[in-house]
């Protein structure tokens, strides 16, 4: 196991009151395997991901990575550890610094990670842009002449340059077109062959989730209310949000729109998260959270597995 992470809790304010983004949430990740989180817009999602990297401080719960605790490791610890985990986004030119060339952003990583010359350095980054599917004249551009699917490219080969342990993607294909959001999930699909990493795959396409992954974790409102591995999940959903979630009929985003329910007022006043949404609503739905429950070959936060 390279990844456990227990009691993830991460809380924000929002208009004068404290709501909890993340909710106790708990997953592990093997070696080479890839997790997919789903959820739609505003289950916490990239929450997760940022404490992952640091970028959030989380107000409870441990990140093991490797064994070493990241959220109590101290500073010069983690300076070792950060390289090992990589994050990209939905909007890689914002990370790329416009008045560099593609070479040097790329190659960044590598002046401090490793104790490389100039050469082993250019080396190295002819390596990641022809590993990406970059041609090497890229490498004098900058990032403002590049195409979308081309910035996600340069933002792939500058992560796995520094040959990460976990590579994070954070809805990284979903301001493509869908042409090329094929071609950049195709680059996935190699490097899981050819490198040595895992990955976090986050998503609001079930399909892009469905092809790529090896487990999955379906986010509601903070909480985890299903995971297990992708043909469990797909096959047989048991939760009944991911059941609506693959429903043919809905697709994660317009759920709400048909049902005329705005899901940022879907306060949680107490009992299941989801139960003004549920089709097998139950009586103790309305007062009790359910907890989430290890079964056979899932873990489900639903009331009707409690039995
Ligand atoms: N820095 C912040 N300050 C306050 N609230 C935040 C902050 N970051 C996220 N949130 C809130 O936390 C909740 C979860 O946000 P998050 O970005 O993790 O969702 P997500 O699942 O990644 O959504 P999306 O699919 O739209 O990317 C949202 O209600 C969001 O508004
Ligand atoms: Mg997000």
């Amino acid at each position: 196991m390279i990844l456990d992470v227990k009691s993830l809790t991460k809380t924000f304010e929002k208009n004068n009151t404290v709501f909890t983004a993340v909710d106790n949430v708990n997953f592990q990740l093997d070696k080479k395997e890839c997790l997919g989180i789903v959820g739609e817009s505003g289950s916490g999602k990239s929450t997760i991901a940022k404490m992952l990297v640091k970028l959030l401080e989380p107000d409870n719960g441990e990140i093991n990575f490797l064994g070493k605790d990241l959220v109590t490791l101290n500073k010069s610890e983690l300076r070792k550890t950060r390289k090992d985990i990589q994050m990209i986004f939905q909007n890689p030119m914002d990370s790329f610094n416009p008045r560099k060339k593609l070479k040097t952003s790329v190659g960044a990583g590598l002046k401090y990670t490793l104790s490389l010359n100039k050469k082993q350095i250019e080396e190295k980054v002819d390596e990641a842009f022809n590993l990406v599917g970059l041609k090497s004249e890229y490498k004098d551009r900058y990032i403002n002449k590049l195409s979308g699917g081309e910035c996600q490219r340069a933002a792939i080969a500058r992560s796995v340059i520094i040959e990460p342990k976990l590579l994070i993607c954070d809805e990284i294909t979903s301001a493509l077109d869908v042409s090329v959001q094929a071609q950049i999930i195709d680059l996935l699909v190699q490097l899981r062959e050819k490198m040595d990493m895992s990955y976090i795959f986050i998503t609001h396409d079930l399909t892009l989730a469905r092809y790529l992954c090896d487990r999955i974790l379906v986010m509601y409102k903070g909480n985890e209310v299903e995971s297990g591995n992708v043909k469990d999940i797909f096959e047989n959903p048991m939760h009944p949000y991911t059941k609506l979630l693959l429903s043919s009929i809905m697709t994660i985003d317009n759920i709400y729109e048909k049902k005329n329910i705005n899901y940022e007022k879907l306060e949680h006043f107490g009992g299941c998260k989801f139960k003004d949404m549920c089709p097998n609503r139950m009586e103790i739905c309305n007062s009790c959270n359910p907890e989430i429950r290890e079964l056979e070959n899932r873990k489900v936060r639903c009331h009707m597995y409690n039995k």
